[in-house]
């Protein structure tokens, strides 16, 4: 059943759970992705970096797949095709038309008031449609989609700004998480993050969800994290399975077997992130 994420995220935050948000590559990712929530019987967010878009080859193709996918494999459980990182109100747009039921903006290389006026574009546009919203105050860094950027944390006074001027749905405050592999161990701002929890009646956003140690999940779950972001991992876990795959099967060549050698070992870590993030229904 597609949906935006309001519904999913509301109910996570009220009952101290988060949602994960999967990136998805290609059709055999989006469909293992699917099987494994749809069987664990939870929501899921089903992230689309602009680059992963471009390289499936658009938002209608990305979108229409989703919704077939959907359909033919009987997924009954909440499902949101989500733009991860949308750069600008164009490509916010451009998947709104296409038919994903969020978007993020992320205005965050921007001044706080240019966040504030492309995040409020694009919260009129999505609202108009049924659409939901997630907007990033600080600078997330690290490296994704192949770009490296550093990291600026979030304030309290910045992301009540935001809000109120823009009415988005849920946010992302950087508080010291980064996208990729972190060097050394994630020094995460639970002071600030349990702070603004308090302050805003929006669902928070976790980006960067790869080796953060469960211990520290758990914590960012307790201080109003609702929906946490996981991409590198599964990438990881999938190259890992499908190199032990070519290294010891010289005679493979057709490539529903070698990408399919990934589908076990991602279906695997997917029911581990989500018993560790405590989705439910
Ligand atoms: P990771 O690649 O570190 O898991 O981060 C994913 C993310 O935050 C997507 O927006």
């Amino acid at each position: 059943m597609l949906e935006n994420f309001n519904e999913m995220l509301n109910k996570a935050k009220k009952g101290h759970y988060a949602v994960p948000q999967f990136n998805i590559n290609n059709l055999e990712w989006t469909k293992y992705i699917l099987e494994a929530c749809r069987d664990l019987n939870v929501p899921v967010i089903l992230g689309v970096s602009e680059g992963a878009a471009k390289y499936m080859g658009g938002y209608n193709v990305v979108s229409a797949m989703v919704k077939e996918l959907v359909k033919s494999l009987n997924v009954t459980t909440p499902v949101c095709i989500h733009l991860d990182h949308g750069t600008s109100y164009e490509s916010c747009q451009k998947a709104i038309d296409a038919g994903f039921t969020s978007v993020m903006i992320d205005a965050s290389r921007h001044e706080l008031a240019e966040n504030i006026r492309i995040t409020k574009e694009v919260v009129e546009y999505a609202h108009s449609k049924g659409v939901s919203v997630e907007a990033e105050v600080g600078h997330i860094g690290g490296t994704e989609d192949n770009i490296t950027s550093t990291s600026t944390n979030a304030t309290l006074e910045d992301c009540q700004v935001l809000y109120e001027n823009t009415g988005i749905d849920s946010l992302a405050p950087a508080l010291g998480s980064v996208h990729g592999f972190y060097k050394g161990e994630p020094n995460l701002d639970f002071e600030t993050m349990e702070i603004i929890n308090n302050n805003l009646p929006i669902p928070l956003v976790l980006h960067g969800g790869t080796g953060i140690p469960e211990d520290k999940i758990a914590k960012a779950i307790s201080c109003g994290i609702s929906k946490i972001n996981i991409n590198t991992d599964l990438q990881a876990v999938w190259s890992n399975a499908v190199r032990n795959k070519l290294e010891n099967d010289k005679e493979v060549y057709d490539p529903r077997k070698v990408i399919g050698s990934g589908e076990e070992a991602m279906k695997t870590r997917i029911k581990e992130l989500v018993t560790l993030f405590n989705t439910r229904l």
